[in-house]
């Protein structure tokens, strides 16, 4: 990381990204430049083999102080990971929920929520343990290399605000979403109507007083069943007013949407249900869409909706399979969620090994008891997932001239990885950059990240925070 006066941060070296999801651009010995003070990538060159050379040929460096940070084989920049859709309640790594963690899986949705989720949700009205939580949460989530996160906090309008003070201070860009119930919950866990609004209103301009780029409230009614009609309207009216996104659960368990079709009798459909609120635009993002018909589907892309795949969740509480190859088709924008706690991981790296699961999953249950003879079903591969986890989600939460990949003028939202036998992984590839990235996406973790990076700014990664890496 440069030093508070260093101007620049250079790297030299295997730079991946995605420019869609088929197109995984491999650019080795590569020079990226990022302008601390705003964060943004000021230059990308290929093929600079005389880095010296093609640096003092830089005018606007003349005089300025920089830091060059060298890559060796087998370590590569890759953008930041982005994860649309965690919860926080009861984390595996928290000690004193740990005990949850492995019991919790044995019911349904419905049952779940009830047995684990609303009582550890309703911890949250103590700030001391939002803030004692949150504060390990956010750690965590930065150091699997997630750079931007679309958070539901809980109902509380306190622990919301800690969240968001956590998230700032630590330097993730950020969604944050103070949850809103007001029906079909428990006497413990539920709000009135109108302090509901209220008290969204109050946290979105919470938020927006802060005035830093990185932090978006976002309108979170948990799901429809949750929701009365009169709130769900209100949110909807909120989320024009201020103009800030949405995000839901939406066709994630069969009973879920059973009960929603019989709350809602006058949507023609679940997702119309959010629809008919005004809910569902391009800011929103929906959870889950395991279980949506072609008409939804059709409703999703017509507003331009994005859909957060949350397939570690998804096989732990048997909610169901979602056909992401088929939402690609239908060029419905996609991206993947840790979902944790229905998911057990905080990594996106596991996100997109259990997408990769869940789409060969797909595959297989169509040859093995549908129509074999129908078209061969191609499974979700590396280059989509990494897509999906950087540009894809940068797409769903509506930021894609800001981060996702690396053009020039992006943010610098990046890991350093590092696969190297030098590094604390040994991943025991050194074939090529294609190889090596492949390797760390199934076989790799967040020991892996040397150093993680929010617009420009070094937060998390195992290295120390300078030197190491420097040009000789
Ligand atoms: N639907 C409504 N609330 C939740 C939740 O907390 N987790 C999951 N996975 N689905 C939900
Ligand atoms: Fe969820």
């Amino acid at each position: 990381m440069p030093s508070p006066s260093q101007e620049f941060n250079v790297f030299h070296g295997t730079v991946i990204h995605s420019l869609s999801p088929s197109d995984l651009e491999i650019n080795e010995n590569t020079v990226v430049i990022v302008n601390v003070a705003t964060g943004k990538i000021v230059l990308m060159e290929r093929k600079v083999d005389n880095l010296n050379e093609f640096l003092s040929g830089l005018g606007f460096l003349e005089n300025k102080q920089y830091n060059v940070n060298v890559l060796k084989k087998d370590q590569f920049i890759l953008p930041g990971f982005i994860d649309t859709h965690a919860l926080i309640y009861r984390l595996p790594q928290h000690a004193p929920q740990f005990s949850y963690a492995a019991t919790g899986m044995d019911l349904p949705l419905l049952d779940w929520l009830d047995t684990y989720t609303f009582p550890k949700e309703a911890e949250y009205a103590e700030s001391e343990h939002a803030q004692n939580v949150y504060s390990k949460v956010v750690d965590r989530f930065l150091s699997c290399g997630t750079t931007t996160c679309s958070w539901f906090a809980t109902i509380h309008l306190e622990a919301s605000k800690i969240l968001t003070d956590v998230i700032e201070e630590k330097g993730q860009r950020a969604y944050i979403g103070k949850v809103n119930m007001d029906q079909n919950s428990p006497d413990y866990y539920i709000e009135k109507t109108e302090s509901s609004v209220q008290d969204t209103r109050t946290f979105i301009e919470y938020v927006q007083a802060k005035n830093n780029d990185l932090l978006t409230p976002i309108i979170t009614p948990r799901f429809a069943i949750s929701c009365t009609s009169p709130l769900l309207q209100a949110l909807g009216d909120l989320a024009k007013e201020y103009q800030v996104p949405i995000q839901s659960h939406l066709c994630e368990n069969v009973a879920e949407i059973e009960f929603t079709q019989s709350l809602f009798p006058n949507s023609v459909n679940y997702t119309a249900v959010y629809d008919d609120h005004g809910l569902l635009n391009d800011k929103t993002i929906m959870a889950h869409c395991v279980h949506m018909t072609e008409d939804e589907l059709k409703l999703i892309k017509e507003r331009e909706a994005g859909v957060s795949h949350c397939p570690n969740s998804n096989f732990n509480l048997q909610s169901g399979v979602a056909d992401i190859r088929h939402y690609l088709d239908l060029d419905i924008k996609c991206s993947l969620g840790t979902d944790v706690a229905g998911g057990f991981a905080t990594s996106i790296l596991d996100a997109m090994r259990s997408a990769f699961t869940a789409s060969n999953t797909v595959g297989i249950l169509r040859s093995q008891y549908g129509n074999c003879s129908a078209k061969p079903y191609k499974a979700l591969d590396a280059k989509e997932l990494i897509y999906l986890a950087t540009l894809g989600g940068a797409k769903v939460v509506g930021m894609e001239d800001k981060i996702g990949n690396f053009k020039v003028g992006k943010d610098f939202d990046a890991l350093v990885v590092d696969a190297s036998d030098d590094g604390p992984v040994r991943l025991f590839r050194h074939d090529g950059p294609w190889e090596t990235l492949q390797k760390f996406l199934f076989t790799g973790d967040e020991r892996c990240l040397s150093h993680v990076y929010v617009k420009g700014r070094r937060v998390a990664g195992w290295k120390q925070s300078d030197g190491a890496d420097r040009a000789e």
